[in-house]
């Protein structure tokens, strides 16, 4: 375990750390055993073999002093710049802008940035004799009822603030540690052309400029898709998902919910392409509506009521 040592409140992050075997040395291992997977005759879908990463896989314990108020981001970098500069991990903006630096914290896809320590940190658990998993008080209240020893105390004092377990987000092919592989979102958003498809008549002024007031929009209108603008592709919906598992069955609420703010826009003219577009098996007929994806939108999408909306203008369309 690395540790920062010094005295007041400790957390523990407990990092899943990936470290890929380099591609030389995975093409030999495959040729050289009769049991290695072989290439498809049809082709291997990138999708397929990114999903597939092969490497060293292990958990690594972190401890280190911090107050409640700091994110684990911080932490993040702490560890990355005076404890082990191999840990990886991907962040940009470090409030919130971005979306680069989602992950799993305790399970839940949420931005390192805006995530605070003492909101996620939680008792140690170990598993118990009778093969339960239990906080290290539950586990000794179980054992005595005599009153808190000295020893207890320091115990529980040395545990501080307890552990956050961190992963990379859910659903993607891993590239190193916490950093997933978003590329198939950002595909499946650019498969459907996230700009606005205007009429391509821009009104002219008498003078020969381009007339901006063409443009206005009432606030009504703009209301409508404003919302949706705010959506910073950090990919916390698809990782919460249980149907996107990388894009493969499912294009994915982040992409959906990239669409329906052009379809929402009233200046937007392929409103029934984009529907088209959508209404696929592996489009919006593979949502199952299970909306754990509006739960972890870090800008407060109601990510699956939107979905719910697009369904409805799939339906009325074909109507
Ligand atoms: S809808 Fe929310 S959770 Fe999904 S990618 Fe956009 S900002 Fe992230
Ligand atoms: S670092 Fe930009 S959103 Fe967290």
């Amino acid at each position: 375990m690395a540790q920062l040592a010094s005295s007041g409140t400790t957390v523990t992050l407990r990092v899943h750390r990936f470290s890929p075997k380099p591609a030389r040395e995975r093409d030999r291992a495959r040729g050289s055993s009769p049991f290695a997977r072989k290439a498809s005759p049809f082709g291997d879908s990138p999708a397929r073999t990114a999903r597939r990463p092969r490497g060293k896989q292990w958990t690594q314990d972190y401890t280190l002093d911090v107050r409640g108020d700091e994110t684990i981001l911080d932490c993040l970098l702490r560890i990355k710049r005076t404890v082990d500069p191999t840990l990886m991990f991907r962040y940009s903006c470090g409030h919130g802008m971005c979306g680069s630096d989602a992950a799993a914290v305790n399970g839940t896809p949420t931005l390192l940035c805006k995530a605070k320590i003492a909101d996620w940190a939680q008792p140690e658990r170990v598993v118990d004799a009778e093969g339960f998993r239990r906080t290290v008080s539950e586990t000794a209240d179980a054992e005595t009822t005599d009153v808190e020893t000295a020893e207890d105390t320091a115990n529980n004092a040395a545990a501080g603030l307890g552990v956050i377990e961190l992963a990379p987000l859910p659903g993607f092919a891993v590239d190193r540690d916490l950093i997933a592989d978003i590329d198939p979102m950002l595909e499946q958003i650019k498969r459907l052309k996230p700009y606005l498809i205007a009429d391509g008549v821009l009104a002219t002024t008498e003078d020969g400029k381009v007339d901006v007031l063409e443009y206005l929009q009432s606030p009504e209108q703009l209301a409508k898709y404003e919302a949706l603008t705010t959506c910073i592709v950090c990919g916390a919906c698809e990782g919460a998902c249980p149907v996107y598992a990388g894009g493969e069955a499912f294009v994915g609420p982040a992409a959906l919910i990239n669409q329906a703010r052009f379809i929402d826009d009233s200046r937007d003219e392929a409103t029934y392409e984009r529907l088209e577009a959508i209404d696929t098996a592996d489009g919006i007929q593979a949502c199952q509506s299970v909306r754990a994806c509006s739960r972890e939108c870090p800008v407060g999408i109601d990510v699956g009521e939107e979905i719910w909306q697009l369904i409805a203008q799939v339906r009325e369309r074909e109507a």
